[in-house]
């Protein structure tokens, strides 16, 4: 039996995420939006172009939930994006009433599915997620980190002008400015990247990475990335809808992990066909836990505004 994907939001992260999870065959995908026309129009110029690619994903256009019933996996991209000057945060309650509305649509006719959480401010809108959706933990995952460390993994390669292949970064914590990259677990074929540049040049590209979504809003002016998101939450459906194991910095809801509860952050997890099946503990620094205590803080404030 085929696997079905819906992708809610036929913006520029939904439709490049339904672009990449139909041009690497993973599965058919439903692209649902509340606009008239949309979806439609994306769905079916997406679907003419499967000849081309050889590729038999079947891809729907639609504005009916009913067409999204029995999905494997649900992402969730709708929402307004960011302008410049405007931080993920300002999107907060416009976002959550998008969220609440989307999130009982989709879980009515899909009580099975695994949701994946990509709109902003992503941690917050993760947890709004699972509370509206009763779902447990396992089944409602923020994307964000491997965004993030996709990010560091791309300077990391520019400055060493070495293949991306060999870079492996992570990045905890919340996506927002107080994300934690981890220099000291990024590595380039096996070496800690501590090792082969000096400190300055590490602050610089950490706080390039920081700021990744910023600087793409002041280049496009009218919006934010998509791309790179989307390439993100496609590694996730990938992971989860061929149970590879794969340990990816997903946002989780935290139960006492790293010490922080009921609250979703970014830290590594592993994906396979249940979801998280786990959530891996490294040990941190004194200095990367008051990191990460820190970005949870941002993360709870914007979380007691919303009320979830
Ligand atoms: C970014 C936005 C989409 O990081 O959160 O590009």
């Amino acid at each position: 039996m085929r696997n079905k994907v819906t992708i809610v939001g036929s913006g520029n992260v939904g439709a490049t995420a339904a672009h990449w999870i139909a041009s690497k065959e993973l599965a058919d995908v439903v692209l649902i939006d509340i606009v008239e026309g949309v979806p439609q129009g994306k769905g079916l110029d997406l679907l003419e172009a499967m000849p081309i690619e050889k590729r038999d994903s079947a891809i729907l256009g639609t504005n009916d939930y009913a067409d999204t019933a029995n999905s494997d996996i649900v992402v969730i991209t709708a929402g307004i994006p960011r302008k410049p000057g405007m931080s993920r945060d300002d999107l907060l309650n416009t976002n959550h009433k998008i969220m609440n509305d989307v999130v009982g649509k989709v879980v009515h006719h899909s009580p099975n599915c695994i949701l994946i959480i990509v709109s902003n401010p992503l941690d917050a809108m993760a947890q709004a997620a699972y509370k509206m959706s009763g779902f447990p933990r396992e089944r409602v995952i923020g994307m964000a980190g491997v965004l993030d460390s996709a990010r560091f993994r791309t300077f990391i390669a520019q400055e060493l002008k070495v293949s991306v292949e060999n870079v492996n970064a992570f990045v905890l914590g919340g996506h927002g400015d107080t994300m934690v990259p981890l220099p000291r677990y990024s590595t380039v074929a096996g070496i800690p990247i501590t090792e082969l540049m000096d400190q300055a040049t590490l602050d610089r590209i950490v706080q390039r990475t920081r700021d990744g979504g910023a600087e793409i809003v002041k280049h496009l002016k009218t919006g934010s990335a998509y791309y790179a998101p989307s390439a993100a939450a496609t590694e996730m459906v990938e992971a989860i809808l061929k149970d590879k194991k794969k340990i990816l910095p997903c946002a989780a809801y935290l139960n006492g992990e790293y010490g922080i509860h009921g609250l979703f952050v970014g830290v590594p997890v592993k994906l396979g066909a249940k979801g998280i099946e786990q959530i891996i503990e490294i040990k941190l620094t004194p200095e990367e836990k008051t990191a990460l205590d820190k970005s949870a803080t941002a993360v709870k404030e914007l979380v007691a505004v919303i009320n979830v």
